[in-house]
């Protein structure tokens, strides 16, 4: 059976006290869920973050790494670095790094590729913009972008894959896609890892669903078959909010 999971990405949002108090309220609560928690935070959140988790059910993420292995890249973070803080996760190919820091197929592929060999897991995220929807282009966009930078991965690295399907439409927005509009993208997604990689990893991958999903729509949106859990935004800022995502999965 695949690992279902609710994961947090906060974004550039909370200093280092305010999310080391997120995270102190985090550990107290869950003790023992019945899917995998994870905390995507600021790069410098991670070292202070994951040494107060140890111990804890939930596991750490960055929400970027760098697309060069080490060097004369001021300003960026390795994923050597951000295993050496004790994350256990990394977000890549967020649509906010897609768009405003011009993120192509290419340097996701080269980030993802570097993450995995520094021992990281990935959560990639994929999904379409309003205007590709409206046009029903969503499936040929979402099949780009993972032929684009995962699907050149052997099927042994794709076990370190969890995939986030985020309609850019939906992030943000209070606009959450349909539970049927999640199921179909969500089976349309496992049908093309069975395609690439075989029926059995295909179900064994776990596919998130994010854009505006909170505790009151996660509950509906987890119930269908291919939605295993949530890549939660504006939600994940808020213990009590987070807290209700993670009892609905
Ligand atoms: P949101 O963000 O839940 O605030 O829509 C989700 C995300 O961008 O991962």
């Amino acid at each position: 059976m695949r690992t279902k999971m609710v994961a947090g990405n906060w974004k550039m949002n909370k200093n280092l006290q305010e999310g080391v108090a997120l995270a102190t309220e985090l550990k107290k609560a869950v003790k023992d869920p019945k899917c995998a928690v994870v905390i995507g935070t600021p790069f410098i959140h991670l070292a202070s973050v994951a040494e107060l988790l140890k111990g804890s059910p939930i596991k750490v993420a960055a929400e970027n790494c760098a697309d060069h292995e080490k060097g004369a890249y001021t300003g960026e973070v390795s994923a050597e670095m951000v295993k050496s803080t004790g994350a256990e996760y990394v977000i890549l190919g967020h649509s906010e790094r897609r768009q405003y820091y011009a993120e192509s197929y290419e340097m996701l592929a080269e980030k993802v590729r570097l993450a995995l060999a520094n021992g990281l897991k990935v959560i990639f995220c994929i999904g379409e913009v309003k205007e590709e929807r409206e046009a029903g282009r969503q499936n040929e966009v979402v099949k780009a972008q993972l032929e684009g930078s995962v699907f050149g991965l052997s099927a042994e690295e794709w076990k370190s894959i969890t995939l986030a399907y985020e309609p850019v439409w939906a992030i943000g927005t209070g606009l959450t896609a349909t539970p049927a509009q999640a199921q179909e993208m969500h089976a349309y997604l496992r049908g093309l890892v069975a395609a690439r990689f075989g029926q059995q990893v295909a179900d064994d991958t776990t596919i998130l669903y994010g854009g505006s999903c909170n505790e009151k729509n996660a509950a509906e949106l987890f119930a269908n078959p291919d939605v295993d859990g949530g890549l939660i935004g504006g939600a994940a800022l808020v213990a009590e909010k987070f807290l209700a995502i993670i009892a609905a999965r």
